[in-house]
């Protein structure tokens, strides 16, 4: 049976890349899926940089704000944050012992995020894509809806399923997770350069677009994107050599729900002074309503509480029985 599970770090501002590169696709699923779905606020994964304690309390609240403000239904996903469901760090450990150090080595968004004191770096922060695999297979989840850049480790996710099936006899134990990166904004990239990914550590706030950006904010921050100076092409071989381009369009056509082709086939051949104001405007009408409704939503933290706690009895409910039969494979005697 297919199972959707996914996963968003509580590490402050969500920007346009987790929207339309995962958020907005998990609202498309909540309503095409029929299956169990769970949308998790990875705390967890968070604390592996240390942030300031209030900081995550506060973050991973605004997240949760954030996913209903999206579009995401409790009553139809599970919305729940990662360290209240004791499966996931209890999963990790099994598989700490089951995936190689010479797998993880390879990581890349490591070697990124560890930048070049690697020494200095978190345990954690090097075991994280571990925790990741232990996030979805908790659960025997089957699709995971995500960005370009997580690809690697649902990739290193299939093996340590496979390894695990392997080493202990038992074939179907853990799914092969098949990864969903799909439309148009799979890798939103920098405004202020097409080379670097949209990201939450990026230093200049110009470089992305926030969900809590207030109209002006974004309206600026679209004027001022970098682009070239050429029209817009016609076609989208066009926009092969013109990675400015290719991002705006790529941009646009997830928030208005079209193909690249079809954005250019109404923009081929005008200029960014023309596309730009269109895009801010769409980009605004997109994105207001939903800083809009995380505000009320904040206002009202019990009520923010209640979900996740609601979110993480019934996800806790799936992860028991997949707990129970994975510790009598590898014979740890579990809860009785
Ligand atoms: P995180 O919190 O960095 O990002 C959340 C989601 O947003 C996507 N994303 C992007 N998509 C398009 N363009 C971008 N510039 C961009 N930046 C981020 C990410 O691909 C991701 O889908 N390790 C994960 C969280 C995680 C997880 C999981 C995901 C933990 N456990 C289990 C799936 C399944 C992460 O750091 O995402």
């Amino acid at each position: 049976p297919r199972r959707v599970f996914s996963g968003v770090q509580p590490t402050g501002n969500l920007h346009l890349g987790n929207y339309l590169g995962a958020v907005k696709r998990f609202v498309q699923m909540q309503e095409e899926w029929d299956c169990e779905k769970l949308y998790c606020m990875v705390d967890l994964h968070a604390l592996t940089i240390n942030p300031d304690p209030a900081e995550l309390t506060r973050a991973t609240r605004e997240l949760a704000a954030a996913f209903i403000a999206c579009g995401l239904d409790p009553a139809k996903s599970m919305l729940f944050n990662q360290s209240r469901v004791s499966a996931h760090a209890e999963l990790a450990w099994v598989f700490n012992c089951v995936a190689r150090v010479g797998w993880v080595n390879r990581m890349t968004q490591f070697k990124e995020k560890a930048g070049k004191n690697r020494e200095a770096a978190s345990v954690g922060l090097y075991a994280y894509p571990v925790l990741m695999a232990a996030d979805i297979l908790a659960y025997r989840a089957t699709h995971v809806p995500v960005g370009e850049d997580q690809k690697q480790h649902l990739e290193l996710t299939r093996d340590i399923a496979i390894k695990f099936n392997n080493d202990y006899g038992r074939p179907n134990h853990f799914p092969e997770v098949e990864p969903l990166i799909e439309g148009a904004a799979t890798r939103v990239m920098s405004l202020r350069d097409g080379s670097k990914k949209m990201s939450k550590s990026d230093a200049s706030d110009m470089s992305r677009i926030n969900l809590t950006d207030d109209a002006d904010a974004i309206a600026q921050k679209i004027r001022k994107a970098r682009t070239d100076p050429e029209p817009l092409p016609e076609s989208i071989e066009g926009l092969a050599e013109r990675p400015e381009a290719k991002n705006l369009v790529g941009i646009y056509a997830a928030l208005a729900d079209l193909t690249p082709a079809g954005v250019l086939a109404e923009w081929g051949g005008k200029p960014f002074s023309e596309f730009k104001p269109a895009l801010a405007d769409l980009s605004v009408a997109m994105l207001a309503p939903i800083a809009g409704r995380m505000r009320e939503l904040l206002a009202d933290i019990p009520e923010i509480d209640a979900v996740l706690e609601k979110g993480a009895e019934r996800a806790a409910a799936i992860a028991a029985p997949v707990m129970a039969e994975t510790y009598e494979a590898v014979g740890l005697i579990g809860r009785r």
